[in-house]
């Protein structure tokens, strides 16, 4: 596929998506509208793809974090670069099954599974669960033995590494839900329960320590910690660890605040795990696992833009001007949970400098619904369009009906041309599974059948 840029004002003055003119985009679809650019997404995929062949005689695996972005044509993307995909729900798996993905390229993850998404997974034949509790570990060797099989595992481990980002996006402190501390004997106990079981096979073991993170050093000193434990189980049990899977979390740009790394500029990061893992398997005399990293933000990320129509414009003289657009926090809640930052362009005016600060506002009912506070927009005016940049990760994957919104479509441009990923919602879609008791049917109501 052609390498563009992914995002660029033409000569109209408005801004383009993988070629392909917002402006156009809108009148075709409407808004509001998420728009992904295939070809940044498959350059990520292969840029840590390549970079585990190159750097690691491609002793490893890279799955796509599909929390970031999941849906049935993001699994086959996936699927034709040659990747793998975590998956953290039935719901996932589902969709990525659906979609035709290989179960012997899932992961699955999660720190409560249910009992029915377990058995669904080992009937899939998935490749790897990871485990994150005694009781799961318990479950899994139910199920396998039912089913007959052993099931590979992995243990999440929590390292005990501190990454600067956003406290409720972070998971590897002391505090966590998620994995069994290494620091207090919990892990160590774990694994050695994971190998008594007869239908639990552990392969290694998996750490994943927050997101939207850009030092290096965290990564680093995650992998480092996590070789450092399994030499110990080594020394302990004789146990050998063949796989360590070092999660996702790779920052993207937001906004200036964010640091801008071209795609092919991640490979350093990923270099820089597999030089740890590889120099920490020299010291401590283990064998080279084999890795898996999972990133999800970093491939989908700057991929994906939304686009709203500005509708009603409020100034508070003195206090602040809210330029509300047709979406809000229902596609996109990241600033009503994280005080998320985005970057908005006018895509009609895209080259304009802005002259305003302002808050872009939602449509909901709800003070704190807005998609990006104090930015510097050029005067906006009802009927303009406006993108968000940046909302290709955790944005649709997040979207919810709240207030009985329709969570907007999703569209995929190839070489300049749009088509549909996800389809719009309708409203029949939002009382699909609505039910009405017998005792509240009003007889001549539509819905009802009397
Ligand atoms: N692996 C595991 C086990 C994870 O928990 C996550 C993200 C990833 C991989 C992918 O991380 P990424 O490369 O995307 O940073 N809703 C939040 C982000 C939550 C991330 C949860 N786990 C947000 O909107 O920022």
């Amino acid at each position: 596929m052609n390498e563009r840029e992914t995002l660029k004002v033409n000569e109209s003055g408005h801004l383009e998506i993988g070629g392909a003119d917002c402006v156009d985009l809108a009148k075709q679809f409407g808004t509001p509208l998420y728009v992904f650019d295939e070809a940044y997404i498959r350059r990520m995929m292969r840029v840590y793809r390549d970079t585990i062949e190159k750097e690691y005689g491609g002793n490893g695996l890279v799955l796509y974090a599909s929390k970031a972005f999941a849906c049935e044509a993001m699994y086959r993307i996936a699927d034709e670069e040659g990747i793998g995909a975590d998956v953290v729900s039935g719901g996932e798996l589902y969709t990525a099954l659906k979609a035709g993905f290989p179960a012997s390229k899932i992961y699955m993850h999660g720190n409560n599974k249910l009992d029915y998404e377990l058995e669904e997974a080992i009937s899939a034949g998935v490749r790897c669960i990871v485990a994150d509790a005694v009781t799961e570990i318990d479950k899994i060797e139910r199920i396998a033995s039912e089913k007959g099989v052993v099931q590979d595992i992995l243990l999440r481990i929590n390292p005990g590494v501190e990454a600067h980002t956003h406290a409720y996006i972070q998971t590897a402190k002391t505090d966590s839900k998620f994995g069994f501390s290494v620091a207090d004997g919990t892990a160590e106990k774990a694994a050695e329960y994971a190998l008594s079981k007869a239908h639990v096979r552990l392969r290694g073991f998996h750490c994943h320590i927050g997101s939207q993170i850009f030092e290096k050093q965290s990564f680093v000193l995650a992998a480092e910690k996590c070789m450092d434990f399994a030499a110990k189980m080594k020394g302990k049990t004789g146990f050998v660890t063949e796989e360590l899977n070092l999660g996702g979390g790779f920052g993207i740009w937001y906004t200036d605040e964010d640091r801008k790394i071209p795609p092919e500029g991640y490979a350093e990061y990923l270099e820089a795990l597999l030089c740890a893992v590889a120099e920490k398997a020299e010291e401590k005399g283990l064998k080279r696992p084999y890795i898996l990293v999972e990133p999800g933000r970093s491939i989908v990320g700057e991929a994906g833009i939304t686009l709203y129509t500005v509708g009603a414009v409020k100034e508070i003289p003195g206090v602040r001007k809210y330029v509300a657009v047709d979406g809000g926090m229902f596609d996109n809640p990241r600033y009503a949970l994280y005080q998320a930052k985005y970057t908005p362009v006018l895509a009609a005016r895209a080259n304009e400098e802005g002259t305003e600060t302002v808050s872009v506002a939602g449509k909901c009912c709800e003070s704190g619904d807005l998609v990006c506070a104090d930015v510097r927009l050029p005067a906006a005016k009802p009927g303009d369009l406006l993108a968000v940049l940046s909302t290709g990760a955790y944005n649709y994957s997040m979207a919810m009906n709240y207030n009985r919104n329709l969570i907007p479509p999703c569209v995929l441009v190839r070489e300049g041309k749009a088509a549909y990923i996800v389809r719009p919602q309708s409203y029949a879609d939002l009382t699909r599974n609505d039910a009405v008791p017998e005792y509240l049917r009003k007889k001549d109501a539509k819905s009802g059948k009397e």
